[in-house]
């Protein structure tokens, strides 16, 4: 029995060095240690073996059975490893220059952004910038949206502890809070009180909402604002742009149409829709795309403009609204995920 065990482990040694893959392995494993294997056949001779000499025996069986068992761990090991150096490949050599990725392209909302902006400085409108921290006073005070207006909201705002500070972000007064600016529209305080009109300025950027995230909603999203300031602009110029705006962007087939609403900082206001029924996303007749309206004198008169001299239009809309229309993308979520599969498609 001594040298059947021997031969066993002698066997299992040459079998098991030769084994390369995961299945030899298991089949292996089962032939020699398994239910039906080798050794489980031999222990079961252990019945017919006199009764004196079964103890002896019983111990040489469990010393075979931890050798096997280490031989069978050490060839895992072994098969892992292989398979480990399958998945990374041949080995990197990282003092080398990382391979050429080719010209990069630009990101969907980049295009749309830009392109926007070339539209409007064409007729005479200047690039604004603004901070995505804002404060109280320029997201919502000075465009007329009282503390007790729904839009100020905790649920809809992300605010900062008190004790953050920013010392590139001026507040109006000390005790307001700082908070991720919820729409560009804060741009058009802190434009108009910067300078004196005439003013025409385009503010693309960030933008943040506690939404929670699905096909068309994300937390952080980006929108385009404009305003115009100067004597005598009417409703009319409002829509001539946008007409101008969206027949440039989308081609000459697109149409507008104003939706009367409520906007704290406009009188009157509208929601802007569009229709633009040759774009493969615009199955509906109208679409809604942003919102739009007359300044308010209040708004004015918060910043120092004689609204009794002065007037202007403002209008705000989603970047990635315009996007999703102009390339048929039919989930925000994209934009956000930067797979090259997605965004190489825009190159
Ligand atoms: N701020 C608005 C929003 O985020 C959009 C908007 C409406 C901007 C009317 C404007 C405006 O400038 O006049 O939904």
């Amino acid at each position: 029995m001594q040298e059947t065990l021997t031969a066993l482990v002698t066997k299992a040694q040459t079998e098991l060095s030769a084994l390369k893959t995961r299945p030899e392995f298991e089949a292996a494993k089962a032939r020699f240690v398994g239910p039906n294997g080798e050794l489980t056949a031999l222990m079961k001779q252990m019945g017919s073996v006199p009764k004196e000499q079964r103890p002896a025996l019983g111990k040489l069986i469990n010393e075979t059975k931890t050798l096997l068992q280490q031989q069978l761990d050490g060839t895992l090991r072994g098969i892992e490893a292989l398979e480990l150096q399958a998945q990374l490949g041949p080995a990197v050599d990282p003092t080398l220059p990382s391979p050429d990725a080719g010209p990069g392209t630009y990101h969907p909302l980049t295009l749309v952004r830009e392109e926007m902006c070339r539209i409007l400085r064409k007729v005479g409108f200047t690039v604004a910038d603004g901070p995505e921290v804002e404060t109280e006073y320029y997201c919502f005070d000075a465009l007329n949206t009282p503390a007790d207006h729904p839009a100020r909201d905790a649920q809809d705002t992300f605010y900062f502890p008190d004790s953050v500070r920013f010392g590139n972000v001026s507040k109006k007064t000390s005790h307001e809070k700082y908070l991720l600016r919820t729409h560009t529209s804060s741009v058009q305080i802190r434009t108009m009180l910067k300078g004196e009109p005439p003013i025409r300025i385009v503010s693309p950027g960030r933008t943040y909402r506690r939404d929670t995230s699905d096909a068309t909603h994300s937390a952080n999203f980006h929108q385009l604002e404009c305003l115009y300031v100067d004597k005598n602009v009417t409703v009319r110029d409002l829509k001539a742009l946008l007409d101008y705006t969206f027949a440039s962007l989308l081609g000459n087939d697109t149409k507008t149409r104003f939706r009367p609403h409520y906007f704290g900082y406009t009188e009157p206001s509208f929601e802007v829709d569009l229709s633009a029924k040759h774009l493969p996303k615009v199955k509906k007749e109208w679409i809604e795309i942003g919102g739009c309206g007359m300044v308010d004198p209040t708004v004015f008169a918060g910043v120092g403009y004689d609204p009794e001299v002065w007037s202007g239009y403002a209008f705000g809309m989603g970047l990635e609204r315009l996007a999703m229309l102009l390339y048929g993308i039919d989930d925000i979520r994209y934009f956000y995920q930067n797979d090259l599969r997605f965004l190489k498609q825009f190159a």
